[in-house]
């Protein structure tokens, strides 16, 4: 009697014990998301794209990339190479399998990650579809790390106070396009036709400042789309329009150049 009361109880805790295990696994498997899974649909993937000009040139990613259409759909109409990665195995699972169907292994890559870890410096577009709290969270690593000239785009949600550059609807869901923009703020010596001194500050593409052109003050006006910048100098209310393309510490126009200072 004792001896079966005692094997009863080993049984007892050597299934709770296999039962827990066998749980263990699974919960630990459980990815923690920081945004539900909802695909964009595919005419919406179409435009995005199409608004992001992508080349086949391009690297593009998918931040949160679901089950890869994004990407796949980049690399089988743009030729272009394509990474994605999601919190998801199940997702992961999914995007691997329709690279396959779309024939377009050798050109993209799908990743179990979290996408706050992934670095999108060597990007030149970011596809997302994530939360307006999510984009603003990436907004600096973007601005920082991406090359300026690339393209984000977003299906549904914005980036705050960094106002899109090109703003649509497709199919009744709201899309947004941004360029990022060079990095201008400072002091530049103009030469051309008429040089002054600039002294710009600088809001995401939004450029504003002051010129000084013979010791007289001028109000300056801008904007950057990427590399390329246009600037509006208030000259005693006569405006003068420079267009440039930055590259690094200078800005190249017709008939005019400046330098960082
Ligand atoms: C709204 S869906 C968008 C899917 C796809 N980009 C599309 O447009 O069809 C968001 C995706 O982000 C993934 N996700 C949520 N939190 C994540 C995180 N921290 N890191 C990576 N992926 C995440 C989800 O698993 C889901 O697949």
């Amino acid at each position: 009697m004792m001896s079966q009361l005692v094997y009863t109880r080993r049984a007892a805790c050597a299934l709770i014990a296999a039962v827990s295990f066998s749980a263990m696994p699974a919960l630990a498997q459980e990815p923690k998301l920081d945004v539900i899974y909802v695909p964009t649909p595919q005419a919406v993937v179409d435009r995005m794209l199409e608004l992001a000009e992508v080349k086949s040139t391009d690297s593009v990613i998918d931040l949160g990339c679901g089950d890869g259409r994004m990407i796949v759909t980049a690399a089988k109409t743009y030729g272009a190479k394509g990474f994605g990665v999601d919190i998801n195995p199940v997702r992961i699972n999914e995007a691997n399998e329709n690279a396959k169907k779309a024939g377009v292994t050798d050109k993209v890559t799908f990743k179990v990650g979290n996408l706050f870890d992934e670095s999108v410096a060597n990007s030149d577009v970011i596809t997302m579809y994530l939360l307006t709290e999510l984009n603003l969270r990436l907004r600096p690593k973007i601005l920082d790390e991406m090359k300026p000239g690339s393209r984000v785009v977003s299906h549904a949600f914005n980036m705050g106070e960094w106002k899109p550059d090109v703003e649509e609807v497709v199919d009744g869901k709201q899309v947004y396009l941004w360029h990022v923009p060079a990095k201008v703020q400072g002091k530049w010596d103009v030469k051309g036709e008429q040089p002054m001194t600039l002294e710009l500050t600088q809001s995401f593409q939004m450029v504003s400042g002051k010129a000084t052109i013979n010791g007289k003050p001028a109000e300056v006006s801008g904007r950057l789309r990427g590399k390329a910048i246009t600037l509006t100098v208030d000259i005693d209310g006569k405006k003068q329009e420079l267009k440039g393309t930055v590259e690094g510490n200078e800005v190249k126009g017709s008939g005019w150049s400046a330098t960082k200072a």
